[in-house]
């Protein structure tokens, strides 16, 4: 495909979609994650003379104007970011945004309205995707975090561009992802947690051919104990996924490692008490009324060992409830091992989404190779999906 440095955008009129799908409080960004992640294509393009109109979703309207989900705000923090002006129109088609559009100088950015307020983005209507295409001579596809889906400003409107490219923020995602799996430095240990393993049963699959090492922790872990015949208390479990744990597990007999201790709790209240030695429990020893909330020390110290002997490491779904503090140590145990391994020179790589927030809290997000701005869409990516985004802009 197309990359971005391979355009000649000076005075061209350039469309961009990003992935400007961020939190908001009070009115106002919450986490400029994303909006940084953008700035490297933005800046090309400004540097380089072009008209960028920038378009993006946020949040789920489903083809409403909710108020609430405006992009005014990410206009407002962009414009920070870069330290000049982003103009802002308060549609993404017809006629507000092509005035919009006509407005724009060489070097100037524009930022659409959010896409989603028309049902036509999420249904990938051609005639939608064509109105956006008119707004533009180039399309630029940046928005990794939205590649899973075949939407129309994703894949519909490369079909009506005649030039179309991959920004640096899309080929970053896809050289760091797609390294890791096709030419790992060995060993290559992947850490998968989280609460279920519902959503992860197709990635876990996906790796176990790839991976030297599959760590699994997080809530996820009890459902494989309680299929290897253990008593997991009132930890969480999905019953109806124990014949597939099982089938799991033999599949990655040798390579699957899960906790050997955990943190137990019989409720959630650490705030209001002390944890006590009587709260580490050896993963057999999960009994009635108890319920596992994190992993324990000895987990930690194995998990540490084999990432920090790792030579590419990839980790979505964190260890434990890391919302609280007493249940956090365990994943943050995981963002130091894989800080340490980046250090030794391992190649490291976060999914986005849970992880991507616990790397964050901390405060390792710089100290690891790679972390990824797509919560499903490196899910998707692990599991070996081709992903419309980019699949669209290979056809094109
Ligand atoms: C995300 O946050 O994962 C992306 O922006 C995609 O959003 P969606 O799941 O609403 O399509």
């Amino acid at each position: 495909k197309l990359f971005l440095n391979d355009l000649n955008c000076e005075e061209k009129t350039v469309i961009v979609r990003v992935d400007f799908n961020v939190p908001l409080k009070n009115g106002a960004v919450d986490n400029d994650k994303r909006i940084r992640a953008a700035l490297p294509t933005i800046k090309h393009l400004v540097d380089e003379g072009a008209k960028v109109i920038l378009m993006s979703h946020l949040g789920r309207p489903k083809g409403q104007r909710v108020e609430a989900l405006s992009l005014k705000p990410v206009a407002d923090r962009l414009a920070e970011l870069l330290g000049k002006p982003v103009a802002f129109a308060d549609d993404c088609i017809g006629e507000v945004a092509k005035k919009a559009v006509e407005k724009l100088g060489s070097g100037e950015v524009l930022l659409l309205e959010n896409l989603r307020f028309h049902k036509a983005e999420t249904d990938n209507d051609p005639e939608f995707a064509k109105q956006l295409a008119e707004l533009a001579e180039l399309y630029v596809n940046d928005a990794f975090g939205t590649a899973h889906r075949a939407h129309a400003s994703t894949e519909g409107i490369t079909h009506y561009m005649e030039i179309c490219a991959c920004g640096y923020l899309l080929k970053k995602e896809l050289d760091f992802l797609g390294g890791a799996l096709a030419e790992p430095k060995r060993p290559f240990t992947a850490i998968i947690g989280g609460a279920k393993i519902s959503g992860k049963i197709d990635v876990i699959k996906a790796l176990l051919p790839k991976v030297d090492n599959l760590i699994i922790g997080g809530g996820m872990a009890c459902t494989f104990l309680k299929a290897m015949g253990r008593e997991i208390g009132n930890s969480l479990c999905e019953d109806e996924k124990l014949p597939l744990a099982k089938e799991l597990l033999e599949l990655g007999e040798g390579k699957i490692l899960l906790p050997s201790d955990y943190l137990v709790t019989d409720k959630l209240d650490f705030d209001a008490r002390e944890i006590g030695s009587e709260n580490i429990v050896a993963e057999d020893a999960i009994t009635e009324g108890l319920m596992a909330v994190d992993i324990g020390p000895k987990t930690m110290e194995t998990f540490k060992d084999i990432i920090e002997k790792s030579g590419t490491v990839v980790w979505n779904g964190p260890m434990g409830v890391f919302e609280i503090d007493a249940s956090a140590k365990g994943t943050f145990a995981v963002a130091e091992a894989l800080a340490e391994a980046t250090k030794k020179g391992s190649i490291t790589v976060i999914g986005g989404g849970d992880s991507a927030s616990a790397i964050e809290k901390a405060g390792l997000s710089e100290a690891v190779s790679h972390v990824s701005t797509g919560g499903g869409a490196s899910l998707e990516f692990l599991e070996g999906k081709a992903l419309p985004g980019v699949e669209a802009l290979t056809e094109a």
